[in-house]
């Protein structure tokens, strides 16, 4: 019992493995009181940022989305979704009420990875390159009306320094980017520029944020969307929030009295959180060091790379891996979050799958059971860390919103618009956001909020806000 191959009782390996895991377990821990914690300093951040720009690290932005789709919407539009290693062009036919989307068509394109630390016009002509071939694809039924020029929702899925609701200047690269001269510029008018460099004549009615899109297109299926929250590569939320909060809003009163907030939340930061030495280990290989703290505990950019580092400490510290530290191991975000999803879902009892992967990713052959329940071991913590803090996020954003309380008689019901890879597939971290904000809530006001998976991504709320926002009158 307990003595494998490669192991040894006697040596010590195994007692400071042991050690190890069990540090790292305490240190990543998010026991409800922390939780309520992290949800408090989210919330007071929230009005420090909403009172004045850099008043918080959470940069709280103005998205001139002051309104959100009603049903109405009506016409032909093009959207553009760009945040992470991939970008999606979408043709949407919007058929108001009665006739809700009558045709959508889109396409996906990888981004090159040297694309994504190059220059800004290289990156822009790709994007312009590759939107004019699919609008070369119109049919007769999907042309926009004749004379009319067309129109495309922008959803860039980093900081922008909002001026109106179709210009915005890149604060800073987030998840993996680094275009330094394009910090600074108009990215609406970067666009622009390499769409006539490719003979394009689209214009830009609306530049969104993913949040944003995902918050649109939540609320036209779901009229009680007051929220949305990406967990994928990066992590962010918006929400609706109320003018009169809004202290640093100068503008006009909007009919509406409303106004969409960018949280970016993904820089959020706090004593509170539990940090611990292998996030400082990635934040410092990060290529934005002590930017963006709340989404390198979170997203899926990180967890996999966190889980890599903690590895790679045990198999220098206890030879987890046998005398030898596996070079492979070595490798800054060789194991990528998915991988760590399908190694933490391994149900067989052997853990054949987590053997094959240690094998074919690290080239980590000939593992013990005990070895390859450690890695699982590691998996669930990092996970379930992000998972807890990403749901005392969410938690914060309904104690802004008065959300998490009952109020009396009156049930109000409140809805989340969520996206993003990481929420979509990676089931046991989806599971516990979910069994973490209801016990956050408590169960009677649990029962009335609920998560709801966003059907296409922010593209089509892109869209949508792109008609609202559309040049031409919606008379057809
Ligand atoms: C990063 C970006 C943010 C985006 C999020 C999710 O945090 O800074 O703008 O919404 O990733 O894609």
């Amino acid at each position: 019992r307990g003595v494998e191959e490669g192991w040894s009782e006697s040596d010590g390996k195994w007692e400071r493995a042991a050690v190890i895991v069990k540090e790292l377990e305490e240190k990543c821990g998010t026991p409800v009181w922390k939780l309520r914690q992290v949800a408090d300093a989210m919330v007071a951040e929230m009005h420090a940022g909403l009172a004045s720009d850099g008043g918080s690290k959470l940069k709280m932005i103005i998205s001139y989305v002051d309104s959100l789709p009603t049903g109405d919407e009506k016409g032909l539009y093009y959207a553009l979704d760009l945040g992470g290693t991939n970008f999606r062009i979408l043709r949407v036919h919007l058929g108001g009420k009665e006739r809700g989307i009558i045709k959508r068509e889109f396409e996906e394109v990888s981004i090159p990875p040297h694309l994504m630390t190059g220059s800004s016009n290289e990156l822009f002509d790709f994007i312009a390159t590759a939107l004019a071939k699919f609008v070369a694809t119109e049919g007769e039924d999907s042309r926009p009306f004749p004379g009319r020029q067309r129109e495309l929702g922008f959803t860039f899925s980093f900081p922008v320094r909002q001026t109106s609701i179709t210009s915005g200047t890149l604060i800073k690269w987030t998840k993996g980017f680094s275009i330094e001269d394009a910090v600074g510029e108009d990215v609406v008018s970067e666009l622009n520029k390499a769409m006539e460099r490719v003979g394009l004549d689209m214009r830009v009615a609306a530049l969104v944020n993913d949040t944003i899109g995902t918050l649109a297109g939540g609320r036209y299926y779901n009229p009680d969307v007051v929220a949305a929250v990406i967990l994928g590569t990066g992590t962010n939320a918006a929400y609706v929030e109320r003018i009169h909060a809004i202290p640093k809003w100068h503008g006009p009163l909007p009919k509406s009295g409303e106004m969409v907030i960018n949280t970016e939340w993904g820089n959020f930061q706090s004593s509170h959180l539990p940090l611990t030495e292998y996030d400082q280990t990635l934040d410092d290989e990060s290529l934005n060091p002590g930017e963006q703290t709340y989404e390198k505990l979170i997203s899926g950019m990180y967890l996999g790379e966190i889980v890599r580092i903690v590895l790679l400490r045990m198999a220098e510290e206890s030879a987890l891996f046998g005398d030898i530290i596996p070079p492979k191991l070595k490798i800054p975000f060789i194991l990528r979050t998915p991988d760590m999803s399908t190694m933490h879902h391994d149900t067989s009892s052997d853990l054949t799958v987590v053997g094959e992967k240690l094998s074919y990713l690290l080239e980590i052959s000939d593992t013990t059971l005990r070895m390859r329940k450690v890695v699982v071991n590691v998996c669930g913590i990092v996970a379930t860390r992000g998972a807890r803090l990403a749901a005392a996020g969410i938690f914060g954003i309904l104690k802004k919103l008065g959300r998490d309380t009952v109020m009396d008689r009156e049930k109000q019901r409140s809805a989340i618009a969520l996206d993003g890879g990481l929420f979509e597939h990676y089931t046991k971290f989806r599971d516990c956001v979910e069994g973490t904000l209801r016990e956050l809530l408590g169960p009677e006001v649990a029962d009335n909020t609920v998560l709801v998976l966003s059907e296409d991504g922010s593209g089509i709320g892109a869209a949508l806000l792109a008609a609202s926002h559309s040049q031409y009158l919606q008379t057809e």
